[in-house]
């Protein structure tokens, strides 16, 4: 049995830090066709089986996508909600740069990637322990998941895309899932050629990474 009560090193932690920063968003363009192996998506499914969740309540279920009909099906689906995001920006007054800089961007890696993962959201009937003031913490238990399955990829060497310009209910039909069941994430998953050492978006001059003093506070607005 693994000592649960383990202590770290700071080398220990020092490298969990540089796993973090190293984690990065993985598009079509990065993908490798090569097939994972089963016993690395079991570490990462592993993982998100080992996230927080409000009550304990695991409200999750991971549905694994090889097959390219179904993928280029729900590719199909990002190329028309993407259309929608450009006219969105559009609408948004963005000037003609900022647009065609939009528009050049590949935001997804479906088709490229091997795997896909859709993680949903499996709400519990009834009232669940820790849930009962703030509905959407069964979700954000889902997401914890995510980061979870992310940083354990990254660990292997492995790429991760989360995919959210998706219509959820045309991702459900098809995957035949439950009507109750909520879609959180779509996921890319597959080896890299290279992995970025910085987000994608702050290379491309699109966002920039905010500065500690930007978001902490200290003892309140
Ligand atoms: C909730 C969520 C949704 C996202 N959706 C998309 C997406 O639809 N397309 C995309 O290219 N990246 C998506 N991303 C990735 C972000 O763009 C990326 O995390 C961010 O630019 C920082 O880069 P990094 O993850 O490489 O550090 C998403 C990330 C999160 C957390």
């Amino acid at each position: 049995m693994p000592d649960r009560n383990q202590q770290f090193s700071t080398e220990q932690s020092d490298l969990l830090m540089q796993m973090l920063a190293a984690r990065r968003d993985v598009r079509g363009n990065r993908f490798l066709a090569d097939e994972l192996d089963q016993s690395d998506i079991d570490k990462i499914l592993k993982a998100a089986l080992h996230a927080p969740s409000v009550g304990f309540s695991q409200p999750w279920e991971f549905v694994l996508v090889k097959d390219k009909q179904s993928r280029c099906t729900i590719a199909e689906s990002f190329f028309e909600e993407n259309e929608k995001a450009l006219q969105q920006f559009r609408a948004g007054n963005y000037d003609a740069a900022k647009l065609e800089q939009y528009q050049a961007l590949k935001l997804e890696g479906i088709v490229e990637s091997p795997l896909n993962i859709a993680v949903f959201y499996n709400p519990k009937k009834g009232p669940v322990l820790g849930q009962t003031s703030m509905p959407e913490m069964g979700r954000y238990s889902v997401v914890c998941a995510v980061q979870n399955m992310w940083l354990m990829a990254r660990s292997l060497n492995i790429g991760i895309g989360w995919v959210s310009i998706l219509d959820p209910q045309k991702v459900k039909a098809a995957l035949n899932a439950p009507q109750d069941r909520e879609l959180v994430a779509y996921l890319c998953v597959g080896k890299v050629d290279k992995f970025y050492d910085q987000p994608e978006l702050e290379t491309l001059g699109w966002e920039e990474r905010k500065a500690e003093q930007q978001v902490v506070l200290s003892e309140g607005y």
